[in-house]
C-alpha cells in the first residue's frame, strides 16, 4: 500500500510586515535582514489563529482532491491555539470531520516532515484510507518584542497535503523518509516558560521563543545534508536525479549552503523565504503550494523535502510530484 498526494492547499494572513516596518520597531535595517537572511517581508496574523489558518489550507486541499472527508488529521505546529488540548481536533471539527482521529505533532521547524512521515505511514499500513497532513504556525504570537533576531526571521502561514491510499507507485507517491533528533541540544531553540520544567523549578522563565542562531545554522546544514543523502540512497536515486529540493525555509544562506554541500545547482532549491520569512512547520507545504502554482513541478518529478528545527529535530522525505489536474492559486493572500 502506498500514500499518494491528491490535494494541496495553503493559507496566509493578509497583514504584510516589511523589513522597513521592522526597522521602526527594532535597531535593525532592511539591508541587514536581507543580506543575513534573504527575507524582505513576512505575514503576521491579526485575526486568524493557527487553527484558523490550518483549516483554510486544509479546505483548499480537500477542494482540490474533490473530497469532503478524510480518515485522519495530523497537524504539525509549535504554536497551537492552546497548550492543551491539541489544535488538530478543532481543525477537524471546523472541517465537519467531528469523529475522525486528529492530533498534533510537535517538532518545531521539522514538524511538517515528521507529520508527513506519520501521515504516510498511517495510509501505508492500510488502517487509514486518507489523511490530511497540515503544517500551520502563528510565530508572531510567541516572538519576544525585544528580540530583533527572531523578530526579523519568523512569519505566519499554513499549508496542507491530502494523502490517499494507492495500490501502485504512481506519480505523487510518498517514498523513503528519515527522521532524527538530539535532545541534548534542546536549549538551542526553546520557549523556556509555560511548561512543566519552569513550573517544577519555580522559575520565572520567558514565555517567548528563543534561538541560538549561529549554532542552529551550522547544525541545520550538517543534519539536512545527511538526511537528504539518506533518502536519496534509500530510494535508489542519485543526487543528480533530483528535480527539486524543497528545504525548510530558515535562512537563504542555510539553503544555499545545503545545495552547495550536496553539489546541487542552487536553482534546484525551491526558495520562498523572501516573501514569507521562516514559517516553521508551514514552510515546506507553502513552498510546495507556491512551486505548484508557478508550474515549477511536473508530474513524476523527483522531489526531496528536508527540514531541521527545535528539539533539535531533522528529517527528509522523497516523493514524486502528482499529476494534478488543477493547480492551486498562487499564495499571494
Ligand atoms: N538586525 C541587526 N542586527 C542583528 C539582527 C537584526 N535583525 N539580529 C541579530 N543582529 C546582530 C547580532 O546582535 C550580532 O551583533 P553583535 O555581533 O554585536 O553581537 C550580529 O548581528 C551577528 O549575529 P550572528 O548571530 O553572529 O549573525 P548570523 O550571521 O549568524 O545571523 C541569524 C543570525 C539568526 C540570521 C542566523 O544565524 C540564522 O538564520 N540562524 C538560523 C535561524 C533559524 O531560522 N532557526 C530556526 C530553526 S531552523
Amino acid at each position: 500500500m502506498h500514500a499518494k498526494i491528491t490535494g494541496l492547499g495553503h493559507a496566509l494572513p493578509d497583514h504584510i510586515v516589511t523589513n522597513h516596518d521592522l526597522a521602526q520597531v527594532y535597531d535593525t535595517s532592511d539591508e541587514w535582514i536581507t543580506q543575513r537572511t534573504g527575507i524582505s517581508q513576512r505575514r503576521h496574523s491579526e485575526t486568524e489563529t493557527t487553527g484558523d489558518l490550518a483549516t483554510r489550507a486544509a479546505r483548499e486541499a480537500l477542494r482540490m482532491s474533490g473530497r469532503e472527508s478524510v480518515s485522519a488529521v495530523v497537524l504539525a505546529t509549535a504554536t497551537p491555539d492552546y497548550r492543551c488540548p491539541g489544535t488538530a481536533p478543532s481543525v477537524a471539527a471546523k472541517l465537519g470531520l467531528e469523529d475522525v482521529p486528529a492530533f498534533d505533532v510537535s517538532a518545531v521547524c521539522s514538524g511538517f516532515v515528521y507529520a508527513l512521515s506519520v501521515g504516510a505511514s498511517l495510509v501505508e499500513t492500510g488502517r487509514f484510507e486518507s489523511v490530511l497532513v497540515i503544517g500551520a504556525e502563528t510565530f508572531s504570537t510567541i516572538l519576544d518584542p525585544a528580540d530583533r533576531t527572531t523578530g526579523a526571521i519568523f512569519g505566519d502561514g499554513a499549508g496542507a497535503l491530502l494523502l490517499e491510499r494507492s495500490l501502485t507507485r504512481e506519480p505523487g507517491t510518498i517514498g523513503s523518509a528519515t527522521l532524527g533528533s538530539n535532545g541534548n541540544q534542546a536549549d538551542l531553540i526553546q520557549i523556556p516558560g509555560g511548561g512543566s520544567a519552569a513550573a517544577i523549578a519555580g522559575a520565572d522563565a520567558s514565555p517567548y521563543f528563543q534561538m541560538q542562531g549561529a549554532a542552529v545554522f551550522l547544525d541545520a546544514v550538517t543534519r539536512m545534508e545527511a538526511a537528504v543523502r539518506d533518502v536519496v540512497d534509500a530510494e535508489g536515486w542519485h543526487l543528480e536525479d533530483i528535480d527539486a529540493l524543497v528545504p525548510h525555509q530558515a535562512n537563504v544562506r542555510i539553503i544555499n549552503a545545503l545545495a552547495k554541500q550536496l553539489d546541487l545547482p542552487p536553482e534546484k532549491a525551491v526558495v520562498n523565504i523572501a516573501d514569507l520569512g521562516n514559517t516553521s512547520a508551514a514552510s515546506i507545504p507553502l513552498a510546495l503550494a507556491q512551486g505548484s502554482a508557478a508550474g515549477r513541478f511536473q508530474a513524476g518529478d523527483r522531489l526531496i523535502l528536508a527540514a531541521y528545527g527545535g528539539g533539535t529535530t531533522w528529517g527528509a522525505i522523497a516523493l514524486t510530484w502528482p499529476n494534478f489536474t488543477s493547480t492551486t492559486t498562487a499564495p499571494s493572500n
